[in-house]
């Protein structure tokens, strides 16, 4: 980093210390009681993370009135903007006749017969409240249907935090040696490794996000997809697409009907549930008969695999996503978010071209991905996707202090993006929006390269 450089990201440093003094009082009170200060690592900023005390459409507020487009897009779960009018009135209905009755409804039911009807894999499903639930249910479900042990997930790729999936290559802090050796890490986009992995058939799970680790940022393409689906079924082990991000996103029928490649399972959350808690596991009517209560003998059997859980479909979750995936079915809510994302790497590429910075801002869907790398031409997103850049390159590489100083400039210009980094986009930015996320970009780098 250059002197004027370092400079620059000071000189941005003050400025939104400056900006944002209530969000520092506020953090200076829940470092001394909350781990790092935040709720969840994603939220952790250095000096301070903001705290947001309202949101409308594509907009946010922080508790010193500022005012920023937002990228978070509730950690994706926000397609429609935030506090879209048909959810808010939805929600507001359900909270007024019942938060949980302790029993069956028929919002669950509408919502599940929603979902089925939208994602190819989804014949039978089970509700849970978050995604780590879901794919924590998936592996379980597998085991007990194939009667396999093992595993097998990509480099890169996230799946929640428990305990099979949060680990990388050689175990991590507190998971037990059992869970790591039966658990094979492969590197992403290497079907070479996938199939000698599954020739032990002991394989009963391959976990995959469909559009490539972090909703694309070491993208995976269609063939490789179709080629994981053949050797899965040539092998018997179950394929799961880890739809969570993806899923209503991609495609309606989310990146399993984009790439017309269908799963044996697939796990969903986020956008199903309108930004309310809330997720599923879906899949073969077979495998999910794993759930099922069955008659023995004349008997009642419990389900070969337990599955719990308080607030599985709560009804305010399921009136919102009901609400939500009705609107994205319906309207072209999933294309208009593709267009802004689109026209967010075009004017950030434009930028990068311009100031012949060796970065460049890729993605394919509601999304962009600001490689920081420096191993590209400027501003040429097809490189990654020609396989130019090492996948050890793409996720993880930057230094936490560098992608710090991008979000702090990009916050003092009123834009929030998420620190892969990059973002995720929602239906509703408008061009102005757009227009003013590519200058808030131009004028960050004028100040931090
Ligand atoms: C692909 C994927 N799987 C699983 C999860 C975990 O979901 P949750 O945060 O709801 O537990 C996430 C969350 O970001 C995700 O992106």
């Amino acid at each position: 980093m250059s002197a004027v450089a370092e400079q620059g990201a000071l000189g941005l440093l003050r400025r939104y210390e400056e900006k944002t003094a209530r969000s520092r009082e506020l953090f200076e009170r829940a470092r001394r009681i909350l781990p790092n200060g935040v709720t969840h690592v994603g939220r952790y900023l250095e000096p301070h993370p903001l705290y947001v005390a309202r949101a409308a459409g594509s907009h946010k507020w922080d508790v010193d009135g500022n005012e920023y487009i937002d990228y978070f897009g509730g950690h994706g779960a926000l397609l429609l903007g935030h506090c879209h009018p048909a959810v808010v009135e939805a929600v507001q209905a359900q909270a007024a006749i019942g938060a949980h009755y302790g029993a069956s409804h028929e919002l669950e039911v509408r919502w599940a017969e929603q979902i089925c009807a939208m994602i190819p894999s989804a014949e039978k499903l089970r509700f849970t409240v978050t995604g780590t639930e879901a794919t924590h249910l998936a592996i379980r479900v597998a085991r007990a249907f194939t009667g396999r042990r093992k595993v097998l997930r990509f480099a890169g790729h996230f799946h929640g935090w428990h305990d099979h999936v949060s680990f990388p290559q050689g175990g991590g802090a507190g998971v037990v040696p059992g869970i790591v050796e039966d658990t094979i890490i492969v590197p992403p986009n290497d079907l070479a490794a996938v199939e000698q992995a599954l020739g032990g058939g002991d394989v009963a799970l391959v976990l995959i996000e469909p559009t490539g680790a972090t909703f694309g940022q070491i993208p995976t393409g269609g063939d490789f997809l179709r080629h994981l689906r053949e050797l899965t079924a040539a092998r018997g082990a179950l394929l799961l697409f880890d739809e969570v991000i993806a899923g209503f996103r991609c495609s309606r029928g989310g990146a399993q009907a984009f790439h017309g490649v269908t799963p044996d399972l697939t796990t969903l959350a986020k956008i199903i549930a309108g930004g309310y808690p809330g997720a599923a596991l879906a899949g073969r009517a077979d495998v999910m008969g794993m759930l099922d209560y069955r008659r023995v003998d004349g008997r009642i059997q419990a389900p070969v695999v337990a599955h719990q859980g308080t607030y599985n479909a709560g009804p305010v979750s399921a009136a919102a996503g009901l609400a939500t995936l009705r609107i994205i079915n319906e309207t072209d809510a999933i294309e208009r978010a593709n267009a802004a994302a689109a026209a967010i790497r075009d004017g950030m590429n434009e930028v990068l071209r311009a100031r012949r910075l060796a970065w460049c801002v890729y993605g394919q869907f509601s999304d962009f991905h600001i490689h920081m790398g420096g191993d590209v031409d400027p501003g040429q997103p097809e490189q990654i996707y020609q396989g130019r850049v090492p996948w050890q390159k793409l996720k993880g590489a930057v230094p936490a202090e560098r992608i710090h100083q991008l979000r702090v400039g990009m916050l003092c210009e009123g834009v929030d993006i998420v620190g892969w980094p990059g973002g995720i986009t929602s239906s509703v930015l408008s061009a102005g929006d757009i227009e003013r996320t590519v200058r808030a970009f131009d004028a960050t780098l004028e100040q931090i390269v």
